[in-house]
């Protein structure tokens, strides 16, 4: 069951093979293993390292077994070391010694930093449409909900913004996320194969051929850096946390937001769960697994980057933790952006409530130093006198449009009937770049 043996006298104990092996969590990988095998064998073949038939033999024996796994007919056996030798072993069973020809100027080093970045390929784009999607749906309760609700500093009610406004802060956090995946995808365009162990082949291969036909932009310059780097894994693991990130971030919003004592959304029951003893509850869990989950994600990224610290160049075995960590945030993230939309879809936003709170807590305070500045009062003079107003209500347990004209004059005699309509909140929105939040 493995690749390897020859020049050992022992064999390996179980406890060591059970520890080393990889294929329970590599075996995603066989489709690539096995695309990337193709592209090998097709280069053999043009540069005559092997004959036509014999690639003819190998490339048939290959795409049977990627179909007899995708049919269900074969199946990944848990007892080879890894997928790469589970694709060769399996090969040679079903061809016969041509079989034995396939690993040719080629290493698991190269080959599994090949899988990698095709399945990374593959899964980033994948990991981009459920951003996208995700994009949409907030696009689309923004749309739905134009209402007007407290914008918070330091969770302090501060001024009057939207609820679109706000929930549309998320698209855009998102769309520089999916520009971050799309930067390491552009970086990892490189392909390794024909690095070989670390130090390329004395066989005359063309690296180009299988970069270009694997889809690649070109074939990475240095042999020890093609089978050693794994940047590109901690790349879009970097890109993942700032998504999870962004993703806790909006998921605290939705727990407080509906808390009785914000009470400004209910999140659909699909998405929340009771509790065994209190008859009433009524959990916000999804949004809290959110959050939870991100804890994961940036642990998948800060072990990477520790597992890589260290490591001589060129290839360790340390860095086989690294398909763990990846497949596991990949997962994660996927789920994540799912189960975000999905509930955000549900969501019913309390508008009557969410305008109550507006109008409690001087959100017009700003708005009425811009109509002090506007008849000519320095800002910082402006500041302290609306300061003043404030404290003035707090006694008296008012809110400043509730105050009359008189009371107000005797702040500022600059004051006149129309600051009514400029602090009215709806008309805030329509005043100077405010309407974009509209
Ligand atoms: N399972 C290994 C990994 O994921 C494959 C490469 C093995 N290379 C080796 N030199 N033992 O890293």
């Amino acid at each position: 069951m493995k690749l390897w043996g020859g020049r050992f006298r022992k064999k390996e104990s179980e406890l060591m093979d059970k520890f080393n092996k990889s294929i329970n969590i590599d075996k995603r990988l066989y489709c690539e293993d096995i695309k990337g095998s193709i592209a090998h064998v097709k280069m053999l073949v043009k540069c005559n390292i092997l004959s036509e038939d014999e690639g003819k033999k190998i490339i048939n024996g290959l795409n049977s077994i990627l179909y007899d796994l995708e049919n269900g007919k074969l199946k990944i056996d848990a007892s080879y070391e890894d997928i790469h030798t589970f694709v060769e072993m399996t090969l040679t069973k079903r061809i016969g010694e041509v079989g034995k020809k396939l690993h040719t100027a080629r290493s698991r080093n190269d080959q599994v930093a090949l899988d990698m970045k095709l399945y990374i390929k593959k899964k980033g784009k994948d990991v981009i449409d459920e951003i996208e999607k995700l994009q949409k749906i907030i696009a689309k309760k923004g749309e739905e909900n134009p209402y007007i609700m407290p914008g918070y500093t330091h969770l302090q009610r501060a001024q009057v913004v939207t609820f679109k406004h706000h929930i549309m802060a998320y698209y855009y956090m998102l769309e520089r996320d999916k520009k971050r995946i799309l930067n390491g995808l552009d970086i990892l365009d490189e392909s390794p194969l024909g690095c070989c162990a670390l130090a390329g082949t004395t066989y005359n291969i063309d690296r180009e051929y299988t970069a270009k036909e694997l889809g690649f932009k070109k074939c990475i310059d240095n042999f020890l850096d093609g089978i050693s780097d794994r940047d590109y894994i901690i790349e879009l693991l970097s890109a993942f946390s700032i998504i999870m990130m962004h993703l806790s971030r909006l998921s605290e919003e939705l727990i407080l937001w509906s808390s009785k004592e914000f009470n400004f959304i209910e999140i659909d029951d699909n998405f929340t769960t009771g509790s065994s003893i209190m008859p009433q509850k009524k959990n916000p869990d999804g949004a809290e697994l959110i959050r939870g989950k991100t804890g994961r994600v940036y642990g998948n990224l800060v072990a990477l980057l520790t597992t890589m610290k260290a490591l001589p160049l060129s290839y360790n075995k340390d860095m086989q933790e690294d398909k763990e960590h990846f497949f596991d945030s990949l997962d994660t993230v996927i789920d994540c952006l799912v189960i975000m939309g999905e509930m955000l879809k549900g969501l019913k936003v309390k508008k009557d409530n969410m305008i109550k709170a507006v109008r409690k807590g001087f959100l017009n305070a700003t708005e009425i130093a811009d109509y002090l500045v506007k008849k000519g009062v320095p800002f910082r003079d402006a500041h302290k006198i609306v300061g003043d107003i404030v404290l003035y209500c707090e006694d008296k347990g008012i809110e400043i449009e509730e105050m009359k004209i008189q009371e107000l004059r005797q702040f500022s005699s600059l004051i006149d009937e129309d600051i009514y309509d400029f602090i009215d909140y709806e008309n805030i929105l329509n005043k100077g770049i405010k309407k974009k939040m509209l």
